[in-house]
Parts: structure tokens; sequence; C-alpha cells
């Protein structure tokens, strides 16, 4: 008897506790922990003052359309460990209060920007642990709050870096893409991640070749101590000729990488442009399109005979910081091809650009065209200016002693800028640029040349 009234009096108190707390799980003022129940389906109702919810260690296999409604307060959701291979689209729809969202340990294939888009409040998104192949281009877009990304353990080839920046994640500080199976990591989007996730930016284990630019990379986050790099030395391995057996420490074993010069760069290649203007017009052409920031010099190639460094100290061509030509009034004659060459000594990546440059005669001009003009313009180009400029970052830049090359850039001070001109003429350069077409136009380059460099310019002479 005592015990019938005993029973009643405990159901009768769960009752008045929370009429919507589900029978297998603890229900506290915020906190329902429904972890390790067995359960196979999403509880229909919950406490709407829940904040904290654990369906960890259970047996969901998605998670249907709306299936947080009326939960306003959730902050943080526990799905790890179940069986999730779907999300609905909808299926967090309305939970921007949330900000911890743990579905690790799953089954999930891809991680898609439907699920995710409305939560707006995230900061903390677990995926590792699932069957992740692809993470599509906009799956993190808008989720301007995210402080820390996992997917880690899961079966990643590419990662949209691109997708991620100052402006759209400011508070990014942890992207944990260690133990996938990246073989190769497009170097121009991470060099333009906020600083702060460069520095969390956990990349180790994956299948990474190896190659200088990479390399290069990693030697310079460990010089700058980015903790990423540093907690997980051990594990910033590659593999030669991208065979698997194969494998070498990027951080261990630097005399693989004893050849890691500028012969072994990577190159870019911009597509080619054409640009029309009139006799007279002010014309800046650009250099570089995807580089930018670190350790950056230029060259440009003209098409006619004059010499460069006259034309500049005369004003009638202007070197720009950042490497872009202009000229002031052009001609006729200054039509062709231009070619420049930029190269970024800290990650040995360089970009060719060529602008096609046509000169219509001013409309109003009755002046025939010149043929001494169009002589020179066929004449093969012997001209060939190099202008280096070093913009040596704030930093301590330790790149500039990179142990391939430790000399060649810190006989220019360690924090100012300077521009210096190496004049030459090219028939023995042994450097093409891209274009066949154009067999007779070389390109002398660089670094041999810049220590024996007297001539120093001041950035601010030439720089508009
Ligand atoms: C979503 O939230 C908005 C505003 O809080 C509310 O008006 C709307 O009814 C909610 N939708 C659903 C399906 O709960
Ligand atoms: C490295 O990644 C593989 C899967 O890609 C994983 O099985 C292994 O445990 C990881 N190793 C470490 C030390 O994290
Ligand atoms: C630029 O990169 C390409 C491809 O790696 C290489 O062949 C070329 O020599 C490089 N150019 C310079 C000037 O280093
Ligand atoms: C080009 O002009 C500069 C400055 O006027 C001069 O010092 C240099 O000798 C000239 N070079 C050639 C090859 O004429
Ligand atoms: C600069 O020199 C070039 C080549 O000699 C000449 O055509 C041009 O008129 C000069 N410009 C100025 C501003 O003196
Ligand atoms: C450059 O442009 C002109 C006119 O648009 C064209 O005739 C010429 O063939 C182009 N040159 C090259 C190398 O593409």
């Amino acid at each position: 008897m005592t015990s019938t009234v005993w029973i009643v009096l405990t159901a009768f108190w769960f009752h008045l506790s929370d009429a919507n707390c589900p029978p297998e799980c603890l229900c506290t003022s915020d906190i329902v922990n429904c972890g390790s129940v067995g359960m196979e389906r999403f509880p229909s109702v919950l406490p709407p003052t829940t904040s904290t919810l654990d369906i960890s260690h259970n047996r969901l296999t998605w998670l249907a359309p709306g299936t947080f409604h009326g939960l306003s307060r959730l902050n943080v959701l526990r799905i790890a460990h179940n069986q999730i291979s779907l999300l609905s689209p909808a299926a967090f729809h309305n939970t921007s209060t949330l900000h911890h969202l743990d579905l690790s340990s799953n089954r999930l294939q891809v991680v898609g920007k439907h699920p995710f888009q409305d939560l707006l409040g995230l900061e903390e998104l677990l995926l590792y642990n699932n069957h992740i192949t692809h993470v599509e281009n906009n799956a993190l877009v808008g989720l301007s709050n995210l402080k820390k990304v996992y997917l880690s353990l899961n079966q990643i080839t590419d990662f949209p870096f691109f997708s991620i920046r100052k402006h759209s994640h400011p508070k990014m500080v942890t992207l944990d893409l260690s133990s996938n199976r990246i073989t190769r990591l497009p170097l121009d989007d991470i060099v333009l991640l906020p600083l702060t996730l460069r520095r969390g930016l956990f990349i180790h284990n994956n299948s990474l070749e190896c190659d200088c630019s990479t390399y290069r990379i990693f030697w310079h986050w460990e010089k700058e101590g980015y903790e990423a790099v540093r907690d997980f030395k051990n594990e910033y391995s590659c593999r030669m000729f991208g065979d698997p057996l194969i494998s070498v420490n990027f951080l261990h074993s630097p005399r693989f990488f004893d050849d890691c010069t500028i012969e072994n760069m990577i190159s870019l290649i911009s597509p080619k442009a054409d640009m029309i203007v009139y006799e007279g017009d002010q014309v800046r052409l650009d250099c570089t399109g995807t580089l930018s920031n670190v350790v950056l010099s230029y060259s440009w190639v003209i098409p006619h005979q004059d010499n460069m460094t006259y034309l500049i100290q005369n004003g009638t061509l202007q070197l720009n910081k950042d490497g872009s030509l202009k000229i002031v009034s052009v001609q006729m004659r200054d039509s062709g091809i231009y070619r420049c060459l930029a190269v970024d000594k800290v990650r040995m990546i360089n970009e060719t650009r060529e602008v096609n440059l046509t000169v219509y005669p001013q409309l109003l001009r009755t002046e025939p065209f010149s043929t001494g003009y169009t002589t020179l313009m066929s004449c093969a180009i012997t001209l060939v200016l190099i202008l280096v400029y070093l913009y040596l970052t704030p930093c301590r830049c330790g790149c500039c002693r990179a142990p391939p090359n430790p000399s060649t850039i810190s006989s220019f001070g360690e924090d100012h800028q300077s521009l210096a001109f190496i004049f030459g003429v090219s028939p023995t350069a042994n450097l093409k640029l891209m274009d066949k077409s154009n067999l007779d136009k070389h390109l002398v380059f660089l670094e041999p040349l810049m220590e024996e460099t007297n001539m120093h310019l001041t950035a601010e002479g030439k720089a508009d």
C-alpha cells in the first residue's frame, strides 16, 4: 500500500516538474539529458525551457525538418554517436540561438549549406569522425559567429578555404581538417585566411604531396610559432611522388627540401588581358591578380627598345608599389605585349600576366601613322627591366632567412622598403615566358642578381 502511494507521488512530482520531459530522459531546469537510452526517433515533445539538450549515444538516423521548433532557448545541442546520415535542409530551422552543435561520430557524408544556414548564432560546429567527403563551397557562408569548426577524421579531399575571410568570419580561430585526405593545399586561398585562423588551422595527418610551396608555408608557420604546426609537428608528413609508402616529415627532414629553390616554384598564369586605349590616355597595367602581401618581387617586359630605366626617370613610365606599371601619356608606339612576372619568395610561387595593349590614334588626329613606330613595335625585345620591390613585412620576417636561400633578401635590411632596378639585355636568358609565339622575348630573373645590385631607389620616389 505504501509503495503504491510512493509511485503515485513520484509520478505526480515528475508531472509537476515538467509535463514535457520524455520518460527516458532526465530534465533539470534547462538541461535535458537523453544520452544512451537507445532512442531511435527524436522525442516529439521537449520542455520549451531546454537550453542544453544531449541526445548522444543513441540510434537516430536523421533529423526531420523543424525538429527543434518550439525550443526557443536551445543553446547547446549534442547528438554525437548516433547514426545520422542525413540532415533535412530545414532541420535547424528557427534555431538561431544555438551556439554549440555536436554532430560528431555520425554518418554524415556531405556538409551542405542548407541545414546550417539558419544557425546564425553558431560558434562551435563539431563534425569530426563522420564519413564526410565533400564540403560545399557555401556550407559555412553566413555563419559569421563561427569560432571553431572540427572536421577532423573524415574523408575530405578539398575544402573551400576561399569562403572564409576576415570580413565574413571575423571570429574564426580554429579549423580542424586533420586526418583527412587532402593532397594539395590551395595556398593562395590559405594565405588569405584571417591571421587568427591561420594560427589555428590544423591540417596534419592528411595525404599531402611533398612539394616546395607547401614545405615553405609549413616551415614559415613553424618559425612563426603557429600552435597548429608546433603542437603536431610530428604529423606534418607528406608523400614523395604522391606515394603513400614514401612518407617524409615536412618539418623534420629539411634535407629532402634542399632543392626548394626558385626553380621549383609553383607557377600561376593569369589570363591574358586585352586593353584598347587612345593616344594620350593614362594607362595602368596590373601585375598580379591572385598573389598578395608578403614578399613579392615584380619584373616587367615592355614591347619596345627604349631604355626603361630612363623612361622611368624622365617620368614617361611609373612603377607602383603594387607592381603595376603606369604609362602617363600613352603613345602609338607603346602598343604591344606587356609581361609581368610576380614572384612570392615566401611561398615560392610565381605568377605571370600578359597585357596586349592596343593604342588607337586620337579620333580627331589626322596625322598619318608613322612607319618608324611600326618597325619599333615589331622589333624583338632586347630591353628587359627587372624591378624588385621588396615589401618586408613588419614581423621579423623569418621567411627572409629561409634555409634554401638564406642570404638572398637579407641584404636589403629588415624594415624598410626598397626598390632595386636591374637592367640588362637578354639574348641568352634561360627563362621563357609562357607564350611560345613570342620566342624571341625573354625575361631575365632575378634572385642571383639581387645581391649584386647597388642601385637602390626608394619606393616613395617612384610610387604614386
Ligand atoms: C520561427 O521563428 C519566428 C520568429 O521567432 C516565428 O515567428 C515563426 O513562427 C517560427 N517558425 C516556426 C515554424 O516555428
Ligand atoms: C591519421 O588519419 C587516419 C585516417 O585518415 C586515422 O585513422 C589515424 O588515426 C590518424 N592518425 C592520428 C595520429 O591521428
Ligand atoms: C615559374 O614557375 C614555373 C613553373 O614551376 C617555372 O618553370 C619557371 O621557371 C618559374 N619562373 C621563375 C622566373 O622562376
Ligand atoms: C639606361 O638609362 C640609365 C639612366 O639614364 C643609364 O644609367 C643606363 O646606362 C642606360 N642603359 C643603357 C643600356 O643604355
Ligand atoms: C622621355 O624619354 C622618351 C624617350 O627618349 C621621350 O620620348 C619622352 O618624350 C620623354 N618624356 C619626357 C617627359 O621628357
Ligand atoms: C594584340 O591585339 C591586337 C589588336 O587587338 C591584335 O591584332 C594582335 O594580334 C594581338 N596580339 C597578340 C599577341 O595577341
